[in-house]
């Protein structure tokens, strides 16, 4: 693994840039192609895979989603499945799910699985990770993307990038970039000023080019000042190339390309799209035709080709000598998929200490909820995952309990709808299918009688991946199905009830949040989401996920909709500027349900002791090491989150009024005392100044705060700059 160890303490994620070893081959290669062989070589002539040339040795390159896990195998030449027998993969925790561990050594762990299974498929490019901001919690991707903060951003999508990559397989970082919600995703104009782009919507993009090196970079379906971003000069050459030093492939998100001229003049390498004729792609016969006209030089058209084939070779698919093999559906891949899950649930409330289930006198246990039961690996529109092995709810709960416990399952709610005909690309929900709220009555006794007769009832709500998907943005935060009715209903019946929520995004959930003592968040876990998850209740495993995003009371109090500024129509102008997600939230002073960061555990820690390791003043070019002792005061052993949060107050710019700027989980033992130490390089303090363009470091004093969430900061330090 390639772990820069900058201090005893930090382990830094690095990847290996592109080699430009074999530019000489690759010139003496694109000598002998033809221009029909070229154009091959810059558009999908199936669905998933550009052509190659056989008389040269050079193979197709080959694609396949990524997110979950590898996707199945598609027809080459429509959407429909291949209908393959051997094409399963291990579904891993969806994006909010991994990142809601805090754990960037298992982004890494996830990035060398899914790697290895791209690999075993025979695949050269991951369409992954997913990683656009969460400016509104309606977004219909929320789910699989990490988080609303540009720092844990980088620290989930560096380690995914650097452990799918050491298996000779590139990522394609997506979407590039400003793609931020799925309504109107393919013609929406967003304009946003420079400031907000660099210091929200870009650091994670830059990362995984400058310190991850990833290989290839989707260019997304949206428009950015105007311009599509697959058509922008200003995105494609200026930062990705120009600044960041990228030098892989531009690969089209699919249809996203909408001219041949200025989108490859603009920078973009490969245009893959949704069923052909692929010779009427803009960069198949118009490219041709183009260069025939004289409007396009070959030189241009070589550029291109000379991108591709360096990847070629980078990842070994030209000359295969020494290139991994992959592995696939593995034992070890179900235990890392189990290990990421298990540390992505969030424990929201605890207050009767009903968590970890204490199983004496417990003889039965009511299983409430059509999550109980639901599959999530595939579902909604986009790119899911057909696996061997999903264990629900329900079955993890059946695996995990003692057989002397009697377990009713009762479903309560279904998901269902009126209309049932998919949401069209960039419809909001609503306009798709419409949900019926509505409980069954027949199932609602059934649930409130099961509750009734049994010592504790768990019921299992939230969403699925038919309700929360690409292609549409959520038209509200309200739970769907009836389910708070249920929930109300079948809290009155039993207090001994848990409710566990299982989604990807927000939700409106204050009311139950107020009725109930013991609520819990999971995520679309995994093959091994179920197992996770009942190890969490009955307490194998003592939470340690906290939340990547805010969970706001209502809608209005988004920054994107306290603006009015979501979706926009033609233009999303993004009102909020810097202040997306708990930046606004805490600037603004507004109490969310729960903040940013936000999970308990089973224990509890005690922070003390705070301190920088210098009382004089810190140069631009030094690094600030926090330590703070972490004091397991609780009654089981537990993992930590410390999180590190900085605040300017005299500053002469606006700022939000913190930012997370460092954080370490770390495993303490019961009764134990550990110190954590977190280093904040100075440069983390700067911010993007417009005037100059370039990243600056305010002199003077800041205050970097530290604790266990957004809003648990108990210990401050206060640290000069120069
Ligand atoms: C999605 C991409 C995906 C591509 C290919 C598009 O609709 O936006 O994330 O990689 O389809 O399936």
């Amino acid at each position: 693994m390639a772990v820069a160890e900058t201090s005893q303490e930090n382990a830094i994620f690095e990847g290996k840039p592109l080699s430009m070893e074999y530019e000489e081959e690759i010139t003496n290669l694109i000598s002998q192609m033809t221009l029909e062989e070229k154009a091959g070589m810059l558009h999908g002539t199936s669905m998933f895979a550009t052509s190659g040339v056989p008389r040269l040795g050079i193979p197709e390159l080959t694609m396949a989603d990524g997110p979950l896990g590898i996707r199945e195998e598609i027809s080459r030449d429509s959407w429909a499945p291949a209908g393959w027998d051997n094409d399963f993969a291990t579904y891993l925790p969806a994006g909010a799910g991994l990142s809601a561990t805090w754990n960037p050594q298992l982004a890494y762990t996830f990035g060398d699985v899914i790697g290895a299974e791209a690999r075993d498929r025979n695949k050269d490019v991951l369409l992954a990770p997913a990683f656009n901001i969460i400016r509104t919690p309606l977004g219909g991707r929320t789910y699989e993307y990490f988080s609303e903060d540009p720092f844990l951003n980088i620290q989930i999508t560096v380690p995914y990038i650097v452990g799918v990559q050491e298996n000779d397989v590139a990522v394609s970082v997506k979407h590039y970039a400003a793609n931020n919600q799925e309504t109107n995703r393919g013609t929406v104009d967003v304009q946003m000023d420079e400031r907000t782009l660099r210091e929200i919507y870009l650091p994670a993009f830059e990362a995984a080019i400058k310190d991850a090196h990833a290989y290839t970079v989707m260019g997304a379906y949206n428009k950015f000042r105007g311009d599509y971003l697959n058509e922008n000069e200003y995105m494609l050459q200026d930062v990705l190339r120009d600044e960041w030093g990228f030098k892989g492939i531009v690969i089209s998100d699919w249809a996203a390309i909408h001219s041949t001229v200025k989108a490859l003049k603009a920078g973009a390498d490969v245009e893959m799209g949704t069923p052909g004729p692929f010779n009427e792609f803009y960069f198949a016969d118009p490219l041709i035709a183009a260069v025939k006209s004289g409007e396009l030089s070959e030189e241009e058209v070589d550029k291109h080709v000379r991108r591709v084939l360096r990847l070629m070779y980078n990842i070994k698919s030209i000359d295969t000598t020494g290139r991994a093999k992959g592995s696939r559906n593995t034992e070890q891949h179900l235990k890392d998929a189990y290990n990421i899950a298990s540390e992505s649930v969030v424990l929201l409330k605890n207050d009767k200490n009903m968590l970890p289930l204490n199983l004496e006198g417990v003889k039965s246990i009511a299983v409430i909820g059509d999550n109980a039961t639901k599959k999530n690996a595939l579902g909604g529109f986009g790119a899911g995952v057909k696996t061997k092995l999903e264990v629900t709810p329900l079955e993890g709960l059946k695996n995990r309990l003692p057989e002397s416990v009697k377990i009713t399952h009762a479903p309560g709610y279904l998901e269902r709808y009126s209309k049932t005909d998919k949401a069209k690309f960039g419809d909001i929900t609503l306009d798709g299918p419409v949900t019926i709220n509505e409980l069954d009555p027949k199932l609602l006794e059934e649930a409130v009688n099961a509750a009734k007769n049994s010592d504790v009832a768990i019921i299992f709500a939230g969403s699925n991946r038919d309700y929360e998907t690409e292609a549409s943005d959520r038209a509200s935060l309200d739970l769907p199905f009836g389910q708070e009715e249920l929930i109300a209903k079948v809290m009155e019946t039993n207090p001994n009830t848990i409710v566990v929520m299982i989604a990807g995004a927000p939700f409106d959930i204050e009311n139950i949040e107020q009725q109930t003592s013991t609520l819990v968040w999971s995520w679309f876990n995994g093959s091994e989401g179920g197992n996770a998850l009942a190890d969490v209740l009955l307490g194998k495993v003592n939470p340690s996920g906290k939340l990547p995003w805010t969970m706001p009371k209502d809608l209005k109090d988004s920054p994107a909709h306290a603006n009015n500024s979501f979706p926009g129509d033609e233009v999303a102008t993004y009102d909020e500027g810097i202040l997306v997600g708990y930046r606004w939230f805490d600037t603004q002073n507004i109490e969310p349900l729960y903040p940013f960061g936000y999970g308990l555990s089973y224990t509890d820690f005690e922070f003390s002791n705070a301190k920088a390791d210098k009382n004089e003043a810190y140069k631009a070019d030094e690094t600030i090491q926090v330590s703070v002792d972490v004091k397991n005061t609780g009654e089981f052993d537990g993992k930590e989150v410390v999180q590190l949060y900085v605040s300017k107050s005299d500053s002469k710019v606006e700022r939000a009024a913190q930012e997370l700027k460092g954080f370490k989980k770390e495993m303490i033992a019961q009764g134990e005392t550990k110190t954590v130490t977190i280093a904040v390089p100075v440069k983390e303090l700067a911010y993007y100044d417009m005037n100059s363009g370039k990243w600056t470091v305010e002199p003077g004093t800041y205050t970097l705060k530290l604790g266990n969430s957004s809003r648990n900061l108990q210990q401050e330090v206060v640290v000069e700059i120069q």
